[in-house]
């Protein structure tokens, strides 16, 4: 922390666990100011010794009344910050100012219309009604001495209380999610009016700061990181040489799974351009022995996985005693694997355990960043377009779009297929609307007729989706004049393809990837 230049204003969001948290610290960073989540009980001293311009109480599962419930010491109260309560946070603010706390006749979930009722702060430029989300059991049913309620939600519960002369303020509803549609007002009429924060921060500031914090970590140790093509561990390795230059070396094992050009491009990027340090592993030869007479998906995952291990082990000993391994770990996958106060929902499936096999500590400097954020940064890291904007790609690669066996053979298919898939979906201007895109190869064959001939040949299936954050997604609605090019070209380009077909599922009950 200690890495942050002293004269950014701060705004510290405490982590009572509500599933999204660490939304509230990107919106408020998205208003340009700097926040970061802490949990609910870091001691106030280091409260004090941060010197927050702000502090937002995030929401969480509890009920205040519940014995046990999170507390922050009323110490917290006394710093002279304004804090803003968000639902949890309301009703903790309520109750340590002696309000009464309790179930609401009637839980509030989802949609509920806000009505603003007193002139306040807090609501400047904000109508007097407006579309809201709120989940909650417990409200406020006593407001506590010196708070006044200044709006109330079209139930006539109590959705926002105000202690002008403390500044402390809270809601019950979410300003953080989308669906509060003056949500971002809220929150920077908070920041700018109630802290009086001046918003100069953008994600750039971001490269200072961890460039500042790697260094703090690694001292002169010795650094390795593993490329996989993708912007992730691209970021993350870009700020660690900005940071410690040549201690850190980037390890790309190329398992020849990797889509057409990629590894190249990495290759050109890294060695070539920025002339990071680089050990390029080619083998492909491996993996796909090791894969050969594999068709289950979670065989082929697990053996890719170990196989991949197994690889960077080998080349990470060849560069003798290394400290740090530096990972590209973003936020929604610490989420996913759950934080200490939410709940967890499922392991990240990613390529690795790498660091559970290999006494390194790890490097995480983008653990608090959402991808956009991530984009941003390389953006300003000077990070190629192609690789700043390449939509998500698994790490066990194209062997879980080839259904069955995967085979020289049915890579080199599958390989082209994509290449023309991508060219025109990028052609058309979708490349970015879509958060992947990419040619399944089922490991069937049609008849088809070409020329005056019988074909016997691999279908193609074409899988496009959109989505947030890939616990959820769409499919697609492609245009069928686009639809009708990427039949056509893969068709007539890729020897061993008749057919082409569209996968029409969304996430849940299929998944993204076929396997
Ligand atoms: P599914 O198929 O579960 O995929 O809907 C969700 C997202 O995760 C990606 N994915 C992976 N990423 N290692 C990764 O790094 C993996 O083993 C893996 N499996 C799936 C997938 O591409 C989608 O974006």
């Amino acid at each position: 922390m200690s890495a942050i230049p002293e004269n950014v204003q701060r705004v510290i969001v405490l982590d009572f666990g509500a599933q999204y948290s660490q939304l509230i610290a990107r919106r408020v960073r998205e208003c340009r100011v700097y926040s970061e989540l802490l949990p609910y009980d870091t001691p106030v001293e280091k409260l004090r010794e941060l010197e927050p311009a702000g502090i937002i109480l995030s929401g969480g599962p509890r009920s205040v009344n519940d014995s046990g419930a999170p507390m922050i010491s009323p110490e917290v109260l006394e710093l002279g910050v304004p804090v803003l309560g968000i639902c949890y946070g309301l009703q903790l603010l309520s109750k340590l100012g002696g309000g009464g706390v309790g179930r609401t006749a009637k839980a509030e979930y989802g949609g509920v219309r806000l009505h603003v009722t007193e002139s306040s702060a807090l609501f400047s430029d904000v109508p007097r009604e407006s579309p809201s989300w709120m989940s909650h059991g417990d409200t406020v049913l006593e407001p506590a001495s010196g708070y006044r309620v200044t709006a109330r939600t079209e139930h006539g519960a109590i959705a926002a209380l105000e202690n002008p002369q403390r500044r402390f303020y809270g809601v019950q509803f979410h300003p953080e999610v989308r669906h509060t549609e003056y949500g971002m007002q809220v929150l920077k009429n908070f920041l700018y009016e109630i802290c009086d924060i001046v918003p100069t921060w953008t994600p750039a500031n971001i490269i200072e700061e961890q460039v500042a914090r790697i260094r703090e970590q690694v001292g002169d140790g010795k650094i390795i990181c593993g490329l996989s093509g993708g912007v992730d561990s691209a970021v993350a390795a870009l700020l660690t040489y900005k940071a410690v230059g040549d201690q850190l070396t980037c390890i790309f094992v190329d398992h020849g799974l990797m889509r057409k050009d990629e590894g190249r491009e990495v290759e050109e990027a890294f060695r070539g351009h920025f002339h990071v340090p680089l050990v390029h592993v080619q083998a492909q030869e491996r993996f796909l022995r090791r894969l050969q007479g594999v068709s289950d998906p979670e065989e082929k995952r697990k053996h890719i996985g170990e196989e991949f291990i197994r690889t960077f082990e080998e080349e990470a000993r060849q560069l003798g005693q290394v400290d740090f391994l530096v990972q590209g770990t973003l936020y929604s996958d610490v989420i996913e694997s759950g934080t200490r106060d939410a709940a967890k929902i499922k392991s990240h499936h990613n390529v690795g355990g790498l660091p559970e096999l290999m006494d390194f500590d790890l490097v995480e400097p983008l653990r608090m960043l959402f991808k956009d954020e991530v984009r941003v940064v390389g953006e300003e890291l000077g990070l190629p377009e192609a690789m700043v904007w390449r939509q998500p790609f698994p790490g066990p690669g194209l062997a879980i779009r080839i259904i069955g066996e995967v085979t020289e053979e049915r890579l080199r298919v599958l390989r082209e297929a994509d290449a023309v898939l991508l060219d025109e979906v990028r052609r058309a201007g979708f490349y970015r609307k879509l958060w992947q895109s990419f040619a399944v190869l089922p490991g069937i064959r049609s008849v088809g007729v070409m020329g005056d001939e019988r074909t016997y040949a691999y279908p193609i299936v074409i899988r496009a989706v959109t989505s947030d954050d890939a616990m959820t997604a769409d499919w697609a609605r492609l245009p069928y004049d686009l639809l009708e090019r990427i039949s056509n070209r893969i068709i007539n380009e890729v020897p061993g393809v008749n057919r082409v077909a569209l996968d029409i599922s969304s996430k849940p009950p299929s998944t993204i990837e076929w396997e």
